[in-house]
């Protein structure tokens, strides 16, 4: 714990100094246009892209909405049980619908409650969130993992009221390591407490490839389990459910159900 005290110190007076720097640069304004992200910067979105990706809560009366007011009453109220605010999704394979279920069930969290729900592609091996919303991203979390970039400066709101992503940034080698950094604890930690009252969901790849989820699942409160329907196989659903056993289960998605 005092690790982490000292450490959020630390990351503390790096933000104070990123402020002083700004100021600076400020002053030299034409000679260094360094951009100071005091707000979190708003791209536009493309209804259109939505509606092919599958992003059927950004609509009004989707084929998906009832399964996912039922789905997010049960994440809110289990979350509250637990007194926790960070959701990990995942599943046994890719493929089995993670990325759409996060997306789709931060909106319709986003658009109920009066609470910002921040999404944070922490698929670091092939992010997707910003493909499906169809944003270009630059920087994000790996890059605050390996210091190169500010929290503040990642963050992205796809134009959709207190819906916030966090892109998954450059691609790096070793991504369960970096995720499992001292510093990774401490920016985790950060993302978590600075807004208590914000809803944290990570999109993560799948348990069965990779470490990336467990270490993942570490920073969560609780773990959403998605299922695609008549093809994960029950060993993969029960392994991957163990290896996950140390934290609360808070649902499991069965996905792709046929009509
Ligand atoms: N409920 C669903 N209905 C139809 N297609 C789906 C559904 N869920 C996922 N898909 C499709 O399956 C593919 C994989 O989904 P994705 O969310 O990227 O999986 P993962 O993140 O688990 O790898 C995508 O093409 C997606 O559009
Ligand atoms: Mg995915």
């Amino acid at each position: 714990m005092d690790k982490i005290k000292k450490a959020l110190e630390k990351v503390e007076k790096m933000e104070e100094n990123a402020q002083v720097k700004g100021a600076v640069s400020s002053q030299k304004l034409t000679k260094e246009l360094v951009p100071i992200y005091t707000k979190t910067r708003v791209v536009p979105i493309d209804e259109e892209v939505l509606l092919k990706n599958k992003i059927y809560s950004y609509f009004p009366d989707n084929p998906l909405t009832e399964q996912l007011r039922i789905l997010r009453t049960k994440i809110i109220n289990k979350l509250e049980k637990l007194n926790g605010n960070t959701i990990l999704i995942t599943s046994a394979r890719p493929g089995e619908g993670k990325t759409l279920i996060s997306i789709n069930l931060a909106i319709s969290i986003a658009q109920k409650y009066d609470r910002t729900v921040l999404l944070v592609d922490s698929n670091l091996k092939n992010p997707m969130v910003h493909t499906y919303l169809g944003i270009q991203v630059d920087k994000g979390l790996s890059d605050v993992l390996l210091g190169e970039a500010h929290i503040h400066e990642v963050l992205i709101n796809p134009s959709i009221p207190r819906f916030i992503i966090m892109p998954a940034g450059k691609k790096v080698v070793g991504s369960a390591e970096l995720l499992n950094s001292p510093s990774a604890e401490v920016i985790f930690h950060e993302i978590k407490t600075r807004y208590p009252e914000r809803l944290i969901i990570f999109d993560s790849p799948s348990v069965l490839t990779c470490a990336d989820p467990l270490v993942l699942a570490d920073y969560a409160d609780a773990v959403l389990m998605v299922i695609e329907a008549e093809k994960t196989p029950a060993e993969d659903i029960e392994e991957a459910v163990k290896l996950l056993q140390e934290k609360p289960l808070i649902g499991v998605v069965l996905n792709k159900v046929r009509e």
